[in-house]
């Protein structure tokens, strides 16, 4: 039997715990990569990955290890994104799985994402091995994070191997373990084809490249194949596995791990949780849970000053290629002229596309706020969705309005308990459930509006926990709230770019902290500029920018050059992404100040 000697498996780990490490020991000690290509973490293969340290891309790699008695295995290591914008990637790729390591760094124990984790494992009845990471660091307690991983997840750590991945201490455990434990795969290689999409990625030459598991039947090259969701048929040109480099086959069969190309010319034609099986010979039902992504947070992004719009929009497109989560299309912006409107899986898949387009592109922008989708119901009955706070409609044809809503779980030691309730409750947050996981942790569940959490929660919660609380969330549904539209005017004109949905009872408090932070970034003038928050026609804040009495530079007037020239280069920076608001250069991190209030 071809398929008891593999065992597909993923790392699932809360951030920083050690699973990037780990996966290179395992891909180091089967040989199967030189040291020079070891040097830098394999599996991380995006730059601005590496540099934030966090895992986006799902990818897998095969690899070969052969026991003590000399008996053959191919392991297919497949890995995970760490951050919950990505939990729909998270759950697709573990579905290709039986088994997963859940590595717990042995100093922190268990985490919010070690459990939010755990949970998307247990969705797809995985295996779970646990392991204890990072023993060589003198503050770790094994015994005792083992007690929390049995108390906590409820899974068995007698054999839980105590390893340091950075070090290289307890790898062969980890093998023996994986052996032993993680279950082999038992599809039908008789069956008609079916094999789940749990990544997918645009490459120039070869068209979207699928990594897939493969559930029953086989593929190879000349094969008809479907995607079940999308319906569309392609013809395969290659398949093979990924070790360092893709290395291609005859053909893929029930159990394996690998990749398809079929000249498809964009990942929204394979998209991540779809099924392939074969156009004349398909399977019966496709695979549970596929889900069609769609984004969370949308906002503008539009040129700064001398940007071309065109340019713009060839990068979105070329980013649209390979990202099947990123949506856009062309808005105007009173202030702006025009821009895109962008949707996004989350916040920090924004941030991470505007980054791109900076650094790939060589792009400069400006991102408007924020904002989620709310749902409005207008006195005639009829039930729009808005995802652009301009376009809400005027407040008398609005029937009432809702908000998306998470379940947030925090984890946090018990001193801090007090701090997470009261920064919950100040993001109109609603208890649900306390629970002491031990004597020092606590397990803290709110609900909690997404438009609350998506900014700079996550910093707030850190800094109110001195960096020991952790998160993860679950949007949950929609719920009805007083909401209203706060304008933001400069020099007595409405930004549209700076307009948001708050809800009734913080706008005051954020009205004014916007304006605070507006009079502060927005450079002086020759004239005088009023800043002023405002609900409809009322003005509920205002701060004003005194106007500028005297050139910069008739300071310097016959002191030395070198102090003017500094002065101008400073003057210069200070000019990068600005945009002309009416009279008023306005900065690009003006448009950010409005996100962070707190
Ligand atoms: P993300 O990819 O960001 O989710 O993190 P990760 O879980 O992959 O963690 P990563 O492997 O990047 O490790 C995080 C940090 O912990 C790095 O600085 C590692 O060098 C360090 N680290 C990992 N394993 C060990 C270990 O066994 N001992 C010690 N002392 N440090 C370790």
């Amino acid at each position: 039997d071809r398929q008891k000697n593999i065992r597909n498996f993923s790392i699932i780990a809360h951030i920083d715990h050690g699973k990037s490490t780990l996966a290179d020991r395992l891909i180091e000690q089967t040989g199967m990569l030189t040291e020079r290509e070891m040097q830098t973490q394999v599996l991380d293969s995006m730059d601005l990955e590496k540099e934030r340290g966090i895992t986006i891309k799902l990818k897998a790699v095969r690899l070969i290890y052969s026991d003590p008695k000399g008996e053959k295995y191919i392991f297919n290591l497949i890995d995970t994104p760490g951050h919950v914008d990505f939990n729909y990637e998270v759950s697709r790729s573990l579905a290709a799985c039986e088994g997963a390591l859940v590595v717990v760094d042995a100093t922190q124990g268990v985490e919010a994402q070690t459990l939010g984790n755990v949970y998307l494992a247990i969705d797809q009845d995985l295996e779970l091995v646990p392991i204890i990471n990072k023993i060589d660091l003198p503050s770790a307690r094994p015994d005792e994070v083992k007690k929390e991983i049995e108390d906590i997840i409820g899974i068995d750590c007698e054999n839980a191997p105590l390893i340091s991945a950075k070090k290289g201490i307890g790898i062969e455990d980890v093998f023996t373990r994986i052996i032993e434990d993680i279950p082999a795969p038992d599809g039908d290689e008789n069956a008609p084809l079916k094999a789940l999409i749990f990544d997918s990625y645009y490459d120039s030459y070869k068209g979207v490249v699928c990594f897939v598991r493969i559930k029953d039947g086989s593929v190879k090259p000349g094969d008809k194949i479907i995607m079940m969701a999308t319906k569309k048929v392609f013809e395969v040109v290659e398949v093979g596995v990924t070790t360092s480099s893709h290395i291609s086959l005859d053909k893929l069969s029930a159990g394996d791990v690998g990749y398809i190309t079929a000249s498809i010319k964009n990942v929204k034609e394979a998209t991540v949780g779809d099924t392939i099986t074969l156009a004349n010979n398909p399977t019966k039902e496709a695979f549970p849970g596929y889900k069609k992504v769609v984004p969370m947070v949308y906002c503008g992004i539009y040129p700064a000053e001398g940007e071309e719009y065109t340019n713009i929009r060839e990068a979105l497109e070329k980013l649209q290629v390979n990202d099947a989560a990123l949506v856009f299309e062309a808005e105007t912006s009173a202030a702006l002229g025009f821009g895109f409107r962008c949707g996004f899986l989350g916040l920090l898949h924004m941030e991470i596309i505007q980054e791109r387009l900076e650094r790939e592109f060589n792009l400069d922008v400006i991102t408007t706020s924020p904002s989620v989708i709310y749902k409005i119901t207008k006195v005639d009955g009829e039930v729009i969705e808005i995802q652009n706070p301009t376009n809400l409609p005027d407040p008398t044809e609005i029937a009432y309005m809702e908000e998306p809503i998470v379940r947030a779980d925090i984890m946090t030691p018990t001193d801090y308990v007090g701090a997470v309730m009261e920064l919950c409750q100040n993001r109109r947050g609603v208890f649900i459930d306390m629970e002491y996981l031990e004597e020092t942790r606590a397990l803290v569940k709110y609900d909690l509006p997404l438009n609350e959490v998506i900014y700079d929660f996550f910093d707030a919660l850190k800094s109110k926990t001195r960096g020991y609380a952790s998160y993860d969330y679950d949007l949950t549904g929609y719920s009805e709230s007083k909401l209203v539209k706060l304008d933001i005017l400069i020099n007595g004109n409405i930004v549209d770019a700076l307009s948001i949905i708050v809800h009734e009872s913080t706008a005051y408090a954020k009205g004014r902290k916007i304006c605070e932070k507006l009079s502060k970034v927005i450079p002086r003038h020759q004239f005088v500029i009023p800043i002023q928050a405002a609900i409809g026609n009322k003005v509920i804040a205002r701060e004003t920018i005194r106007a500028l009495r005297k050139d910069v530079l008739a300071k310097c007037y016959g002191g030395d050059i070198s102090r003017k020239r500094k002065l101008l280069e400073k003057q210069k920076e200070g000019k990068k992404r600005m945009r002309m608001v009416g009279e008023v250069e306005v900065p690009q991190e003006a448009f950010l100040s409005v996100l962070k209030y707190d």
